[in-house]
């Protein structure tokens, strides 16, 4: 789909879509307090923090990841672990190495349920 646009028009969708609000935060009840326990374990252990952001809003080249899609976070990060979808560098490849199944499935309900940092 991108592939007729001019770098202008690639400038001013990305000034659209940064400007838009991020999304709403989750209700905390109703979630497993286990899972949200080895998600955040695991971003811990694998340092995610150190790129997306102490409250993984990203930052400049760095997604979002709090309170995004969890099917989508889901599906990137197996298609990261597995190669099938590349990143500008290997960094997001070299970071999912040796995490299970289940864990990248923690992974994603946490950061799709993220408390937001109190400023
Ligand atoms: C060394 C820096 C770095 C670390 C550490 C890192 N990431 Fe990333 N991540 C990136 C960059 C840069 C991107 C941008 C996408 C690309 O390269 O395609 C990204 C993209 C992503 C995306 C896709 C977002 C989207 O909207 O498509 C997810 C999900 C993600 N990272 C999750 C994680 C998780 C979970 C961890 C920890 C296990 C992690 N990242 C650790 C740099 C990092």
């Amino acid at each position: 789909m991108a592939k007729g646009l001019s770098d202008s028009d690639l400038r001013a969708f990305s000034e659209y879509i940064g400007k838009l609000p991020p999304p709403p935060e989750v209700p905390m009840q109703g979630l497993v307090p286990e899972r949200m326990a080895r998600g955040a374990r695991l971003t811990q252990e694998h340092r995610c923090a150190s790129c997306h952001g102490a409250d993984f809003s990203g930052g400049k080249q760095v997604a979002r990841l709090a309170n995004q899609r969890e099917d989508y976070l889901l599906q990137t990060l197996k298609g990261f672990q597995s190669g099938e979808r590349l990143g500008y560098t290997t960094a997001m490849n070299e970071t999912l190495v040796g995490i299970t199944h289940e864990g990248l499935e923690d992974i994603a309900y946490y950061l799709a349920n993220a408390p937001r940092a109190k400023p």
